[in-house]
């Protein structure tokens, strides 16, 4: 058994992990519809990540014999201006993601979850991994400048997902 307040903050992550998965999979068929393989491919993928994310939650949650509620997921966008401003949500999104894990540990902390605090671990590291791939991409966005955005697609395909690493 872990605490309520630490079962009640896990089974939130997996609505957050859910969403990122759905934001990510819109934004991959906007990227998809506009002619971008390389984006959406990486966006696709990404998707598949964050949908794994979701799934350790919930088994995690299963092997210390707690409660999973299965969440409602608001609508994620489905149009976007262009590639850089997507880009820019997603780092937005990701840092946002990594406020939501550091809040986990706090708690952990508060409760004296070791166990669960042990297990965030790789949350925590997956989050840094995860903000330094976007900055990158955001790198390479701003060397190649609008007009070069078919060079920077196929650029894409050399920038692997997390989801593509496993
Ligand atoms: Fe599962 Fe990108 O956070």
């Amino acid at each position: 058994m872990i605490s309520k307040k630490v079962a009640e903050i896990l089974n939130e992550q997996i609505e957050k992990e859910f969403y990122s998965s759905n934001l990510y999979l819109a934004m991959a068929v906007w990227a998809d519809k506009e002619g971008y393989p390389g984006i959406s491919k990486w966006l696709y993928d990404q998707a598949e990540e964050e949908r794994m994310h979701g799934f350790k939650f919930i088994h995690y949650l299963l092997d210390v014999d707690e409660k999973v509620t299965i969440p409602e997921l608001k609508q994620p966008p489905a149009e976007f201006d262009n590639v850089k401003s997507m880009f820019n949500q997603v780092l937005k999104h990701e840092q946002y993601i990594s406020d939501s894990i550091n809040g986990i540990v706090k708690v952990c902390h508060e409760t004296n979850d070791y166990r669960t605090m042990n297990w965030i671990q790789y949350f925590v590291s997956e989050q840094i991994e995860e903000e330094s791939t976007v900055r990158t991409i955001l790198d390479k966005l701003n060397l190649a400048g609008e007009k070069n955005i078919f060079w920077f697609d196929k650029e894409m395909e050399t920038i692997r997902s997390a989801a593509s690493e496993d």
